[in-house]
């Protein structure tokens, strides 16, 4: 990123300064569309998956076609749902597909609702960002192609963690950099050539007039350091066996501990857990004290103390929502922090249910 500094010149200026800003991006353009199996011309760069997530939606919405209809389900991302709810305030027939306890994606009630409400567009995301629960895009993608429905999906926490051969097949398609340990504030939405979208930005003609605005050149060249080192195919089943690992480890060691969405094909990196009796909040701030950084919810709405969205519509009631962590791990991570978070969780966990058991 610091060569982007040097480059100071405008992308859009036609003098060698601004050139050479331009090689910059249509290099990681290059770079984006080779690692996710796309051509450069599908690459809209944005500010991050929120955008990415709105511009799918609202750019969808602007089309000059008969009426949107839109169908989502109901443990998307935030930027997916107030979008969609805006949507709805303004006259547009939304749907939400209900998942099953276990966070499973229903497979037939997505066709009898596809057939009952008609959608125009289905925004279904790749991987929960709270659970990690997987959703089948390529059977939900099989039912969008019969039926002539643009697919939509937020791949934001997909990629880099499964193959994007799993995702990258669907009509507009959500990415971010920091997800794969890139810079914040920089993303892009896969156009996949033949959707039609409108821009949800104006100002100028970048990104092929579908995202107006100076381009993030400092961000875009993060996001294509990050892509030149996704983790390999052996890297990431070293995380799925150390998560799984840490996940038996509190099993076998805590009485009243639950995974959410046990059992179910989900992204290797994510641990979603729920420690009975005990606030969210409490074993955060305890954790918090001993430098191991966890969420309640998803990190992007952890601010808030409203139980998470994605766990009320598994069929956790709100008490039980408030009493689950995530825990995220990546390729950085070795035993011997899944040791140090086991023996933290654990002694925690033990110390504040005996307290609670004295009161
Ligand atoms: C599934 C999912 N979608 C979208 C986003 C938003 O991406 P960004 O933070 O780049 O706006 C996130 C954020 O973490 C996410 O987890």
């Amino acid at each position: 990123m610091g060569q982007a500094f040097e480059t100071w010149g405008n992308p859009s200026s036609s003098h060698a300064h601004g050139r050479q800003a331009n090689e910059i991006i249509e290099k990681i353009r290059r770079l984006i569309a080779q690692v996710t199996g796309v051509s450069p011309l599908e690459i809209v760069f944005t500010s991050g998956g929120s955008e990415a997530n709105t511009l799918a939606l609202m750019g969808s919405f602007f089309l000059k076609k008969p009426g949107l209809r839109l169908l989502t389900t109901t443990v998307e991302h935030s930027s997916v749902r107030d979008t969609a709810s805006l949507l709805e305030s303004q006259g547009v027939s939304v749907d939400y597909l209900q998942v099953k306890r276990s966070g499973v994606f229903d497979l037939d009630a997505f066709e009898r609702q596809v057939t009952e409400f008609r959608p125009t567009l289905v925004s279904v995301m790749a991987a929960n960002n709270e659970t990690g629960v997987l959703f089948p895009l390529k059977e939900i993608s099989r039912i969008c192609r019969e039926k002539g429905i643009t697919l939509h999906t937020d791949a934001v926490q997909a990629f880099g963690k499964i193959s994007p051969e799993e995702w990258n097949f669907c009509d507009l398609i959500s990415i971010t950099a920091h997800k794969i340990f890139g810079p914040k504030g920089v993303g892009a939405l896969i156009v996949r050539r033949g959707t039609p979208l409108v821009a949800t930005h104006y100002g100028g003609a970048q990104e092929v007039k579908r995202r107006g605005g100076t381009e993030n050149v400092l961000g875009i060249l993060g996001f294509g350091g990050a892509a030149s080192e996704l983790p390999t195919r052996e890297e990431i089943e070293n995380i799925r066996v150390l998560r799984d690992s840490f996940e038996k480890g509190l099993l076998e060691t805590l009485s009243g501990v639950g995974l959410n969405g046990a059992d179910v094909t989900r992204i290797p990196n994510t641990s979603s857990i729920r420690f009975e009796g005990i606030s969210s909040e409490v074993l955060l701030g305890a954790l918090d004290l001993e430098g191991i950084s966890v969420s309640a919810g998803s990190a992007c709405s952890s601010g808030s103390i409203s139980p998470s969205h994605v766990l009320l519509a598994m069929g956790l009631n709100k008490q039980e929502a408030k009493e689950c962590l995530r825990f995220s791990w990546g390729k950085t991570t070795t035993r011997e922090d899944i040791d140090t978070v086991l023996r933290a969780v654990v002694k925690h966990v033990t110390r504040i249910r005996d307290r609670k058991r004295k009161a």
